[in-house]
C-alpha cells in the first residue's frame, strides 16, 4: 500500500506526495484588478506550495468570458495566473485550477446557452494551459450548475442533455476531444463530483462514464445536498471521505476524497488504499505548512472547525477573524 509521501504520476506529471490543496475561496481578498487574482492571492497559494502540499487547486474560477478573453480570462490577468502556477513549479508542486458555470437552473437553459457554456469552459482551459497550470478541475459539485446535470433528481431535460447516464454527463463528455486538441496530451482534466448523485451506487455511474470519456482525475465531494449515510465501523472518516472509498473501487483513475480529513485520517485513508490522494481545506487555511510537518511526523497548528460545517469557515467573508491565524 502507498504512504502519504509516495509519489503519484498523472498524464506524465509528478505529484510527489499524496496531500492535495483542494479548492477554496477567498473573499475577502483584494484582486489588482477589481475582483480578479492579485498579489494577495499569489502569495496564498505560494505559501502552501512551499509548505507542501503538492497538487494545488486554485479556488473556484468563473469561466464566463473565456470566449472572448474577459475578466479573469483576459490578457491582463495573465500575469497573475502565470505567478500562480509558476510558484507552484518552483516549488516542486502541480497547479490546478477549478473552473466553474455560476448557479443557474439547468432545467430552463437553451441548447445554444449549454454550447456557448462548454465553450467558455474550453476556451477558460486552453487559457490556463497557456498560463502555465498542468490541469483544470470542471466544478460538478455542491448543488451548482454543473453539478445539476449529473443528478437525476434535479436534471428534468428531455433533450440530449438529460435523462441516460450519457446524457446527463454529456457537459463534459462532448468537451473533452476539444480540450485535449487544444491543450494537449499532458493537461489534466479532473471532475469534482458527488459521491452521492443521487447516492453512491448512481456516482459511481458517473465516475465510470467520466473515466471511459478520458477524465484524468477524480475528485469526490457532494452533490446536490451533503451526504448522510453511515460510515462502517473502523471506517476512519467521515461519510464524504466514505463515499469517495467507494467510487475509487470502481474506477482506476486517480481518485481525491476530502472532508474533514486530519493528519491521523490522512494515513489512514492512503496506507489503507482506500483514496490515491487526500485533500485537506480548512487544515491548510489554518496552517499552510500541515503537509509538510504531517509528512515530518509534527503537529500542526489545528483549524477550530468554526460553525457547524464549511461554510462557518471564516476565510470565505473575512480570513483576517480566523482564530487558528498565528
Ligand atoms: C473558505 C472555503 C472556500 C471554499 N471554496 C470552494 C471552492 O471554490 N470550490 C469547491 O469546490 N469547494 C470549495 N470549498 C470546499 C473545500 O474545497 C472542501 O471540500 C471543504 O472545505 C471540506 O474539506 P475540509 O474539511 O478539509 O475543509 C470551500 C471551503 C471553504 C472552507
Ligand atoms: S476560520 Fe475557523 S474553520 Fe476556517 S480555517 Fe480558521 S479555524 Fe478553521
Amino acid at each position: 500500500m502507498p504512504k502519504l509521501s509516495d509519489p503519484l504520476v498523472i498524464r506524465g506529471k509528478q505529484i510527489k506526495n499524496r496531500i492535495v490543496m483542494p479548492p477554496m475561496v477567498c473573499f475577502s481578498f483584494q484582486g489588482d484588478h477589481g475582483w480578479v487574482y492579485g498579489q494577495q492571492y499569489v502569495d496564498h497559494y505560494a505559501k502552501r506550495a512551499q509548505g507542501g502540499a503538492d497538487l494545488i487547486i486554485v479556488q473556484s474560477t468563473p469561466v464566463g468570458g473565456a470566449t472572448e478573453k474577459l475578466g479573469v480570462w483576459s490578457d491582463e490577468q495573465r500575469g497573475p495566473l502565470e505567478a500562480i502556477a509558476g510558484n507552484c513549479h518552483r516549488c516542486g508542486a502541480v497547479a490546478m485550477i477549478q473552473l466553474s458555470c455560476g448557479n443557474v437552473d439547468i432545467n430552463r437553459l437553451t441548447v445554444e446557452q449549454i454550447h456557448r457554456m462548454q465553450a467558455d469552459c474550453v476556451a477558460a482551459a486552453e487559457v490556463a494551459k497557456q498560463a502555465g497550470f498542468d490541469g483544470v478541475e470542471y466544478h460538478f459539485a455542491h448543488g451548482f450548475t454543473l453539478c445539476k446535470f449529473f443528478d437525476p433528481g434535479f436534471n428534468r431535460r428531455t433533450d440530449d442533455y438529460g435523462g441516460s447516464l450519457s446524457n446527463r454527463a454529456r457537459m463534459i463528455t462532448e468537451m473533452l476531444p476539444r480540450i485535449r486538441e487544444l491543450a494537449g496530451q499532458d493537461f489534466i482534466v479532473g471532475v469534482r463530483m458527488g459521491g452521492n448523485i443521487p447516492d453512491i451506487a448512481g456516482a459511481a455511474d458517473v465516475a465510470g462514464a467520466l473515466e471511459k470519456a478520458g477524465v484524468d482525475l477524480l475528485h469526490i465531494s457532494f452533490g446536490m445536498t451533503i451526504p448522510i449515510n453511515a460510515v462502517p465501523d473502523g471506517f476512519n472518516g467521515s461519510a464524504i471521505t466514505y463515499n469517495g472509498s467507494q467510487v475509487k473501487k470502481q474506477v482506476n483513475v486517480p481518485v481525491i476524497g476530502v472532508y474533514e480529513i486530519d493528519p491521523g485520517r490522512a494515513k489512514f485513508l492512503i496506507e489503507n488504499g482506500y483514496l490515491d490522494l487526500v485533500a485537506v481545506g480548512r487544515g491548510m487555511l489554518a496552517d499552510e505548512n500541515w503537509a509538510n510537518k504531517v509528512l515530518a511526523g509534527e503537529a500542526v497548528n489545528e483549524c477550530r472547525r468554526c460553525g457547524d460545517n464549511t461554510r462557518g469557515c471564516r476565510w470565505f467573508d473575512d480570513h483576517t477573524q480566523c482564530p487558528a491565524r498565528e
